[in-house]
């Protein structure tokens, strides 16, 4: 459950078959609180369910956790998702003579399985199989049952859920990070699919037939080493310093200079369908809208392509104009996002192609796409996404290039100088980190600051909209990102001696005219941190603080730039005393609408 606490961390709780008794464990807050309190008990149970909360339906609280019990107290359930017509049936129940203890539409769900058990006489399973087709909404479910001591029944539809096959043993989670270490053998759940452990064997069932599924078990490549902190006193901080390795990771076999050779393996078939599209659509969440962001300027600046960047759950809610030869590209790190998952289906039906771009392997996107290219930045526990970003942008870069030189639309040389270029990403990403010691410092000077202002132009823009997406989601220090000539139309009405203000400034086409916005700030006496390329001089002797990085290609610069702005978060957090790796109220993995 540690493992898994990434995901949602509110409350959490176990159920345990103990001697022939149900019992359930459950408590407001981390893991650790529940397992201190759990410490001194003797829990002699050889099976159980657990969840990790992150509220959808009711506050958090000792009540609300899962797992829940059916009225008869015969039954419990764990259950990612939500219930959209939980109401109505809650009612009916009500009527019936339920009494519910909670606020969720999970404990509803567990009712209504256990009144369909009775009014049928169907079987545990059947009845399962029978309530799940009432339900409207998303799901992934596990349910047991003190009747039957050794069975345990799993479902899924819009929510992950991953079984573990071991010796003489199951494992069931929403990902495979806390299964890695007991076996390498797992079998992802498809949509629609119910799951039977009973009695040491696995059978898997279409929610809508009865002829069994034989399950395909597949090889986790994920090293336990990835998914613990290794020495560093946060996962983010260990993601942020990974970044060369990872962005080496993104690009490798499928980049090199040498030759001149780029290829990206899941997009070989695909790529005159989008060399002949007239338009691409990406859609995300989060910061992998960021990462589309940066996506539209390459492709547009590369391959000549227009491009549109559109919240996954703006989009699906339109009546969004989609041909069929448009291009959608899904960007998510978990792959699991509801809302990114939910657009894809949509473009989908009207007829587009859609290409993937996930760090997830196995991923509910992953698979809903058609095409794709994996983002390899390994796991990412950290809810502040940092290497998955850059991850994201390097190979959005990749395909950018590759488009631009199957239309045609950048000469052979500067396609031979993007990729000796993007070979050295790596070691400038590495230079960054000398400035850490100066980010501190920076970070402790602004600690206690109430907001923030980032600013950048171009392919910075959505730099700065990153950075102050960091800065707000772990340190809760209210802070804006916009386009820095956007400023004068309001947000600069802000600006006096109390707001520090952070500037994407480096050498770049856009340059003069940054500096020019950095002047209008300091003549309203802000406070400006710069980032700046290295050897700059006319920047520093106007501002309060500059941090340097490496000279690169004006379309790279985000991969570099983005650096120091995670790093002087990370810093404030720390310095703030927030709980970095899970801040309040936010989910790493959001698999609700
Ligand atoms: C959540 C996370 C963000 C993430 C977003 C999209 O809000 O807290 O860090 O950017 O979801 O997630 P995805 O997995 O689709 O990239």
């Amino acid at each position: 459950m540690k493992r898994l606490e990434y995901r949602g961390y509110d409350s959490s709780g176990i159920a345990l078959l103990e001697n022939g008794k149900l019992n359930i464990y459950k408590k407001k807050g981390k893991v650790t609180d529940l397992e201190s309190e759990l410490k001194e008990k003797k829990l002699p149970a050889t099976i159980g369910i657990g969840h990790t909360r992150w509220a959808t339906h009711g506050e958090p609280n000792d009540v609300n956790a899962h797992p829940h019990y059916s009225n008869n107290r015969r039954l419990s359930i764990i259950h990612n998702g939500i219930i959209e017509n939980y109401a109505a049936i809650k009612q009916n129940l009500i009527g019936k003579g339920h009494q519910f203890l909670s606020d969720t539409d999970t404990e509803v769900l567990i009712h209504f399985i256990e009144d369909v058990q009775k009014e049928t006489g169907a079987s545990l399973e059947a009845a399962v199989r029978l309530a799940l087709k009432e339900v409207v909404g998303a799901y992934a479910i596990v349910v047991m049952s003190v009747d039957h001591p050794g069975q345990l029944i799993a479902a899924r539809k819009g929510s992950p859920l991953v079984i573990g096959v071991g010796e003489n043993e199951y494992f069931l989670a929403s990902d495979a990070t806390p299964i890695v270490e007991y076996t390498k053998d797992v079998v992802y759940l498809d949509d629609y699919e119910v799951a039977v452990i009973s009695e040491g064997k696995l059978s898997i069932q279409h929610l809508e037939s009865t002829t069994e599924t034989i399950p395909y078990i597949q090889k986790l490549e994920m090293e336990l080493e990835t998914i613990e902190k290794g020495g560093y006193d946060h996962f983010m901080i260990k993601e942020i310093f990974e970044q060369p390795r990872s962005i080496a990771d993104s690009m490798r076999g499928r980049l090199r200079a040498d030759d001149a050779h780029l290829q990206l393996g899941g997009l070989n078939d695909y790529l005159d369908k989008l060399a002949q599209s007239d338009r691409v659509v990406i859609v995300g969440c989060g910061t992998s809208w960021h990462a589309g962001l940066v996506a539209e300027y390459l492709f547009e600046e590369l391959a000549r392509i227009n491009v549109e960047v559109e919240y996954a759950s703006e989009f699906r809610y339109r009546n969004p104009v989609i041909k069929e030869n448009d291009i959608v590209i899904a960007i998510s790190q978990s792959g699991e996002t509801a809302d990114t998952l939910a657009a894809i289906e949509l473009a989908k039906s009207k007829g587009a192609t859609i290409f993937g771009v996930c760090n997830v392997v196995g991923s509910s996107i992953a698979r809903a796409t058609h095409a794709g290219a994996y983002t390899h930045a390994g796991p990412e526990i950290g809810v502040a996404s940092t290497k998955a970003f850059t991850a994201q942008v390097t190979v959005l870069t990749l395909m950018a290039i590759a488009l631009a030189k199957r239309k045609g639309t950048i000469s052979e040389e500067t396609y031979r100088q993007l990729l000796i270029e993007l070979e050295t990403i790596p070691a400038k990403v590495e230079k960054v980190f000398e400035n850490a010691a100066k980010i501190k410092e920076i970070a402790f000077i602004f600690t206690y600051a109430r907001n923030f202002i980032y600013l950048g132009r171009g392919f910075n823009f959505p730099v700065a909209l990153e950075g102050a997406l960091k800065l707000k989601e772990i340190s809760y220090i209210h802070a804006e990102g916009y386009p820095a000539a956007e400023m004068k139309h309001g947000p600069i009405a802000l600006i006096d001696e109390d707001m520090p203000v952070v500037f994407l400034a480096t050498k770049d086409s856009s340059y003069e005219k940054i500096v020019s916005n950095i002047q209008e700030v300091k003549a309203r006496k802000g406070r400006v941190i710069a980032i700046v390329t290295e050897g700059d001089t006319l920047i520093p002797g106007m501002v309060d603080f500059v941090i340097e990085v490496p000279d690169t290609h004006e379309i790279l610069t985000p991969l570099v730039s983005v650096i120091p702005l995670q790093l002087l978060s990370y810093y404030i957090a720390v310095m703030r005393g927030r709980n970095v790796d899970q801040p309040r109220n936010l989910a790493k993995s959001v698999t609700v609408e």
